[in-house]
């Protein structure tokens, strides 16, 4: 049996990466893929549990290495118990967000030294290797914008305190859409930038092309030829 393929979306806030995960998944389904979607922190249910934690408005203040590892935990659980195994079977994972988000996060609007990111991304990945990354790159104002409408949209419009991150300034925001950039242009075989400002039917369409042409051919075109 082949390896299924690891997807992972990437952005800042409100850049629409969860709406592009279910829209893929559904995607791959309707050609008979297993397609399974999943996010980060999270992903499994020790990864959720550091997932409440982290980001949760109690949590003591603490540096970005400390966070790295909380965040790295979590990953080392989710590619334990959900990924590999899935990848194993030959299943398709799409992940909302992944090593990326803690490059990006804790490193480029962080200030956490890239070397120590990269020892604790060797250590966590192992042999696991991304096959294709999409940054959706918004504005970070704009990103803010949509992130603050989403959270006092929910609940009937009634204010929900903004997590721990989204809380943070606009210019550790805009550190983190160049940290986000500057992976791409370091690793352009694996991540590709879309514009996360295009409405969600056009951004459907450009993933699915990259799905194409980066991933392909996929079972319905396999039948074709
Ligand atoms: P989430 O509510 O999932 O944000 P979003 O809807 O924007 O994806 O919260 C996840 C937060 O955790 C988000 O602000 C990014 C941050 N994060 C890191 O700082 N480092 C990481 O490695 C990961 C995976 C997430």
């Amino acid at each position: 049996m082949t390896r299924g393929r690891l997807i992972t979306f990437e952005g800042g806030e409100g850049a629409g990466k969860s709406t592009q995960a279910v829209r893929l998944a559904r995607r791959l389904e309707a050609l008979g893929i297993v397609a399974r979607q999943t996010r980060e922190p999270g992903g499994s249910p020790f990864g959720e549990q550091v997932r409440r934690f982290i980001l949760s408005p109690d949590t003591e203040p603490h540096a970005p290495l400390a966070e790295a590892c909380l965040f790295s935990a979590a990953r080392a659980d989710h590619l334990d118990k959900i990924i590999r195994p899935a990848l194993g079977r030959g299943d398709w994972v799409i992940s909302d967000r992944f090593t990326d988000s803690t490059r990006a996060y804790q490193g480029a609007a962080g200030g956490l030294d890239a070397g120590a990111i990269a020892t604790l991304e060797r250590l966590v990945l192992g042999e696991t290797r991304i096959d294709l990354t999409i940054v959706l790159d918004l504005d970070a104002r704009v990103g803010l914008t949509r992130a603050d409408q989403r959270r006092t949209a929910q609940v009937h419009g009634a204010f929900i305190a903004a997590d721990t991150f989204e809380a943070r300034t606009l210019a550790f925001h805009e550190r983190l859409r160049q940290g986000f950039l500057d992976i791409a242009k370091t690793e352009p075989a694996r991540v590709a930038v879309l514009d996360g400002s295009q409405n969600a039917e056009r951004i459907d369409e450009q993933v699915w092309a990259l799905i194409e042409a980066r991933l392909g051919p996929l079972p319905a075109a396999e039948a074709v030829s």
